[in-house]
Formats: C-alpha cells, sequence, structure tokens
C-alpha cells in the first residue's frame, strides 16, 4: 500500500507526463501564435523530453505514436475536434490515475477529497456559534497526532458533566486541517449509544462495516461477511485493514467500560468522549482532558454567536451568569432569543419580556425547550432537548438509594462548599462512606471537588455543585417530593 507522499509524487509525474503530451501534441498540430510567448517555452521545454520518451518506447510503439500523430505532422491545424480529444483524454486518464492512486493508497476510490472523507466517517460539523476551547484543543491535537514512543497508538478521552461541550470540542478537534491530514485514511464517528449486552458488539460491527465500505484489502481478501464473527474476530479483521494506514475513531459518548476494552485493541488513533470519569480508572492510556464550564467572557460570546443583536439588551448578562458558563444552557437561552428577536416592534418587546422573566426563575430555565435543533449535534437532539432532561440522563447511572442520597444535597445552600463532614451530616453517614458516595457522584460530574491549595498548607478537600445542578435538584424536590428524604 502506498503512502501519500508516494501517492503525491506519482501524481506529479502523472501530471508532468499529461502536461509535456498536451504541449507537444499542440507544438505538432496546433496553430500556435506567435504572442502566446508562455506557451511557446512550455512547448520548447516539453517537446526534448516527449520525444527522448518517445524514443524510450518499444520500436512497435513508435511506429503507433507514429502513424497516430501523422508522422511530423507539422502543417496540420488542430481544430475543435482535436482540442475536445486533447480534453477528454487529459479528463479520462486523470480518473484512472486518481482511481489508480486511491486503490493504491488502499481506499475504494470513494473519498477522492477531504469533504468526501469526512462525509464517509460520519464527522459532524464544527457549530456555527462554536466558542474555541484554546488550550485543551491544542492539547488533544497533539496527543492525537503525535506517535507514542513505544509504537502504541494514542488514546485521548474528552470528560466532563452532561452538555458542558464534549461532542462540541472534539468535532472542532478532529475538523482542523492538521487531524484531517494526519488520518489521511480516514476518521470515523460513532455514537456509542446505551450499554446493553449487544451494545460492544453492535458497535465492533458497525466499525468493520465502515471500514470494509471504506477500504481495499488486497487482490485476494474479501472480508465483508460479518455473520456469526465474535467482538475478538471483528477486532482480528479490522486491525488486519489498519495496517499501513493512519485513522482515528472517535467513540462520542461511552458510558460502558466494556466498550473500552474493545477497542483499545484496535489499532488506531482513539478518541473517546464520556460523562463517566470512572471508567477511564483502569485505562492509564488514556490522555485526559476534562471540559469545564466557560468563563463569562467565552459564555457571552456563545450566546452573541447566536443573537448578535441582543448585545444592547438590559438584563442580559444577569442571565448569562446564571447559566454558570453550561455551553448547552447557553445554546437553548439563544435560541430562545432568536426566536423573540424576530418579531417586529412591540411585539418583539413583549415577547423578550416575557422570555426574560421565565429564564429568571430557575424551574422554567431548566426546562425550556430548545427552538431551533440545528445548533445540537444531531444524535443528541432528544438527549439535549432541554437541560433537566441531559441531566436526568445522568442521574439515570445512579441506583435508586445513592439517587435519593444525591437528591438531599438539594438541602445545602447555593453555592456550598462543604468538607467531607459536612457531607457526612446530611447524607447521615460515616466520613469514609461519605467520602465514597461523593467520590461515585463525582465519577458521574454530579459533583465536583473543589481543586485548592494554600502554598504548601494543605486544605481540605471541599464539595461544590454545580449552579444548575443545585437549580436541577431543586427542581427534582418540586416535581417529585417523595423522592427526597425529609430533613
Ligand atoms: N464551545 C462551544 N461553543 C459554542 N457552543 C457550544 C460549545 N460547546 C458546546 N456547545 C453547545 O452546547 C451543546 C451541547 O454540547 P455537547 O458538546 O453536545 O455536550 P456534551 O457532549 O458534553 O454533552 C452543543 O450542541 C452546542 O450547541
Ligand atoms: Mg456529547
Amino acid at each position: 500500500m502506498c503512502s501519500p507522499l508516494q501517492a503525491v509524487v506519482f501524481f506529479c509525474i502523472y501530471a508532468i507526463i499529461l502536461c509535456s503530451c498536451i504541449a507537444v501534441i499542440w507544438s505538432h498540430f496546433g496553430e500556435v501564435r506567435a504572442s502566446d510567448e508562455l506557451f511557446i517555452r512550455i512547448m520548447d521545454a516539453a517537446s526534448p523530453l516527449y520525444r527522448r520518451a518517445v524514443s524510450l518506447l518499444p520500436p512497435y510503439l513508435q511506429v503507433v505514436h507514429l502513424t497516430s500523430t501523422g508522422g511530423n505532422g507539422h502543417e496540420q491545424n488542430f481544430d475543435m475536434g482535436g482540442i475536445v480529444a486533447i480534453v477528454a483524454a487529459g479528463v479520462i486518464s486523470s480518473y484512472l490515475v486518481l482511481n489508480f492512486i486511491s486503490k493504491a493508497m488502499g481506499m475504494r476510490g470513494k473519498a477522492a477529497s477531504m469533504d468526501q472523507l469526512r462525509q464517509i466517517g460520519n464527522v459532524p460539523n464544527v457549530c456555527k456559534h462554536y466558542v474555541h476551547r484554546g488550550k485543551a484543543e491544542d492539547d488533544i491535537q497533539e496527543w492525537l497526532t503525535d506517535q507514542p514512543a513505544d509504537d502504541s497508538h494514542p488514546r485521548v478521552a474528552i470528560v466532563g458533566m452532561a452538555g458542558i461541550g464534549k461532542t462540541a470540542l472534539g468535532t472542532s478537534v478532529i475538523n482542523s486541517i492538521k487531524a484531517l491530514a494526519h488520518f489521511w485514511s480516514g476518521i470515523f464517528w460513532l455514537q456509542s449509544g446505551a450499554p446493553g449486552p449487544d451494545a460492544v458488539l453492535a458497535i465492533i460491527r458497525e466499525i468493520h462495516r465502515r471500514m470494509t465500505e471504506m477500504f481495499v484489502d488486497g487482490p485476494f481478501v474479501a472480508d465483508r461477511e460479518q455473520a456469526g464473527l465474535g467482538v475478538d474476530d471483528l477486532v482480528t479483521r479490522i486491525n488486519n485493514k489498519l495496517r499501513r494506514r493512519s485513522c482515528l475513531l472517535v467513540l462520542d459518548g461511552v458510558l460502558d467500560p466494556k466498550m473500552l476494552e474493545s477497542v483499545l485493541k484496535l489499532r488506531c488513533a482513539l478518541l473517546v468522549t464520556s460523562q463517566v470519569k470512572g471508567i477511564f480508572d483502569n485505562h492509564v492510556q488514556f490522555k485526559r482532558v476534562e471540559v469545564l464550564p466557560l468563563d463569562f467572557v467565552s459564555s457571552r460570546k456563545l450566546f452573541l454567536n447566536l443573537v448578535p443583536a441582543a448585545v444592547q439588551l438590559k438584563g442580559v448578562e444577569e442571565l448569562l451568569q446564571s447559566c454558570g458558563g453550561h455551553p448547552l444552557a447557553l445554546s437553548i437561552m439563544g435560541t430562545l432569543f432568536q426566536d423573540a428577536m424576530r418579531a417586529e416592534g412591540a411585539a418583539s418587546a413583549a415577547a423578550i419580556d416575557d422570555l426574560m422573566a421565565e429564564l429568571r426563575d430557575p424551574y422554567c430555565r431548566l426546562q425550556m425547550r430548545i427552538k431551533s435543533d440545528v445548533v445540537l449535534h444531531s444524535a443528541d437532539v432528544e438527549r439535549h432537548s432541554n437541560v433537566s432532561r441531559c441531566f436526568d440522563f445522568a442521574l439515570d447511572a445512579l441506583s435508586w438509594n445513592e439517587r435519593k442520597v444525591y437528591m438531599s444535597l438539594e438541602a445545602l445552600p447555593i453555592g456550598f462548599q462543604s468538607t467531607i463532614g459536612e457531607l457526612g451530616t446530611v447524607w447521615n453517614l460515616q466520613d469514609d462512606q461519605a467520602l465514597q458516595m461523593a467520590e461515585k457522584l463525582e465519577r458521574h460530574f454530579l459533583i465536583q471537588r473543589e481543586v485548592c491549595s494554600e502554598g504548601s498548607k494543605t486544605v481540605p478537600t471541599l464539595w461544590v455543585l454545580h449552579s444548575l445542578q443545585h437549580d436541577y435538584l431543586k427542581m427534582l424536590r418540586v416535581s417529585a417530593p417523595q423522592n427526597v428524604p425529609q430533613q
């Protein structure tokens, strides 16, 4: 299989031969105007090359060549039909050569351009209102494209709470020119889906199917059949396809640790996003980026990317603060404003006032449905339709008992920073049990550990909730009071 560099060299040689053929044929038959100086120079340069090439042909081919070009042919004029023939020959031969090169690179010839490569790989587009994440993006890009010293393959994880922008961040990184060029054999984007007995087999089958569609396995291998093959067999076959190719596999929204065990056997770069920090605990090979809420400047930028006209509205800054830098909440709010501002004059002013009043109420804020699905990643349209729904999915990971314990945090004041002892008091648990519980919640990004240090002084770890999570717990108490243990 040839590398992209070899393919480029091969294509250049073909282009030179094609150009010199056209130039020489033209010089033999065409009416060359004296004003076409550049053209004459090209012909002058190409003619000896061409003659030399012809002289190297076996004698019978030279005869064929002389017959087809009409001997010296200098007196003939080149008519429209001749031009069409040259163009047609150029187009057909270019098509054949490109097809040949893509086969030599092991592709089925479908992915002639970067865009087609992205389409086949199902790589999502970066959303229009995207705000760049600076260092996090640079780190991920570097980790993915740097070859690890031990000949292993890069493994990168993006983790963070639901709706914080993991998918958006991953999408932005892999759509960069550097990543697209580095993974010249293809980037395969897959949605991981809910855990289940057949989830791992289903995803491995999908990877195998997509790679079979994209790659040629070689003249004597026909590796299309999947029926009856288990995960390990499919992994072996996928690895055969990956040999001497540079691919990136992106698994978005992984919840099941078993899924990781299987994909880690694949010999390609891997980018995984997950809202369960804990699933990477036993996989030290993953370099991790934790996605944090946006700062106020970026929150404002995101919002104004969606509704530039909102810059003059009074009270918007306060609403932005209330989202705590949560991109999904900010995006939903932006689309609601877009809708309210679409009306004219007084109607628009009234709609904006109503909207602002609703958004000031934390429960409404969490439950307001997005007005335009286009700003969401297509696979998450249902789960991200409003913020509370997005948090419901995170809560699903807890057992009934753990859920009750978590919901009792609602009793703490907004913006609380609690030591483990204080959490133990709320939960009625010993310190070590409270720590276990806090760590379990942290693994699902349902509570955060405040990183603080005062010089060399040991400061006790403090535990905090994101402001929207706090609102969410309050909302749960109102909507399902029987779920919350009474104080
Ligand atoms: N950096 C960002 N700039 C602009 N919008 C963002 C950004 N990150 C996320 N979003 C918006 O928030 C929504 C949720 O983000 P997403 O990446 O899907 O969350 P996650 O994968 O963490 O659950 C996206 O559909 C997008 O509209
Ligand atoms: Mg996601």
